[in-house]
């Protein structure tokens, strides 16, 4: 298909290598334009902007957050301005539940198809087309991006006709993401400063009864304290909890943990972590604990 390719960041640059990788005909387009570079060399076009990526059968974004999702796609001379009628958006940014919606009714008014695709997957699985992906829209719509969405991740779960109740899903997976992160950094501070050592414990933990890619994942990170390069950046993660509690309280529905991880996050960010990986808010339990790293 001839696809454009919007926002070549961590997660973006794979999504797209994965797209050209599968045979199709790929526009990418990144605000700062030197990212393109590498995908280019490997067969894509450079376009000049939004608009000049958004003219084939369909546009994927993968933008940090609802702002410049928001400016992207309806901004003057944006995606809904440049898609012409019947063709498709894919969406698979981690954003809110109402900018969701909001896009959806845009897309429908300017009769293009619409499908909310966020993924579960950090950058290296992004760069290997192993991505999970989570997706809804209408029966159409997802046909056309079955294609699409099976070159950039190894499974698709379909979730809903409505579009939003995909970034539902994803958010509630950050969370228990988050959520898990927080109570290994609580526990690791516990037996760390009663002597044990972090790796041994993350192997005992994951060879037992915590064997799910999330607790190696994130247990190896806290137990070497690696938290740069960030994978996902902590700004990103904050910005998910925030979303997730936006979500939460417009279904008046309490999540007293991700309140609890919004001021972890806050935390993180007001001691200089915005380069970090999300994942160094489970080590405020360490800091807290009067851990010092290498202890
Ligand atoms: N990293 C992960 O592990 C992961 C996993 C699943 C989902 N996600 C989600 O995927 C999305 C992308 O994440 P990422 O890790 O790839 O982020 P990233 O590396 O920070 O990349 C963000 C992308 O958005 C662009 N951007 C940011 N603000 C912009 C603005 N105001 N106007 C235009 N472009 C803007 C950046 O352009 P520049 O290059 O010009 O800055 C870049 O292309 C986020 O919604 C994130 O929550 C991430």
């Amino acid at each position: 298909m001839k696809i454009g390719f919007i926002g070549l960041g961590q997660m973006g640059v794979g999504m797209a290598a994965s797209l050209l990788r599968a045979g199709h005909e790929v526009s990418v387009y990144n605000r700062t334009a030197a990212r393109a570079a590498p995908l280019v060399a490997e067969g894509a076009r450079a376009a000049a902007s939004v608009g000049e990526a958004s003219r084939g059968e369909a546009v994927v974004t993968m933008l940090a957050d609802d702002a410049a999702v928001e400016s992207a796609v309806l901004g003057e001379g944006g995606v809904i301005d440049s898609l012409r009628a019947g063709a498709l958006h894919i969406s698979s940014s981690t954003i809110s539940v109402t900018l969701s919606e909001k896009l959806a009714e845009a897309h429908a008014k300017a009769g293009q198809r619409f499908v909310a695709a966020p993924v579960f997957g950090r950058p290296d699985v992004a760069a290997a087309g192993r991505l999970f992906v989570v997706a809804a829209g209408e029966e159409q719509a997802l046909a056309a991006a079955a294609p699409l969405l099976d070159a950039m991740g190894q499974r698709t779960f379909v979730v809903s006709e409505t579009p939003k109740v995909a970034n539902l899903v994803k958010l509630s997976g950050n969370f228990l993401i988050a959520s898990v992160i927080e109570s290994l950094g609580e526990a690791m501070a516990l037996v760390a400063k009663g002597g044990v050592d972090r790796g041994r414990y993350v192997e005992i933990l994951t060879s037992t009864l915590f064997t799910a890619p999330v607790y190696k994942t994130y247990g190896g990170l806290l137990a070497s304290g690696t938290f740069e390069p960030a994978g996902f950046a902590a700004p990103l993660g904050q910005k998910d909890i925030r979303l997730v509690l936006q979500a939460a309280e417009a279904l008046r529905v309490p999540l007293p943990l991700a309140s609890l991880l919004r001021d972890r996050f806050l935390a993180l960010l007001a001691h200089g972590g915005d380069k970090l990986d999300w994942s160094a808010i489970g080590e405020l339990a360490a800091r807290d604990a009067g851990l010092e790293r290498g202890s």
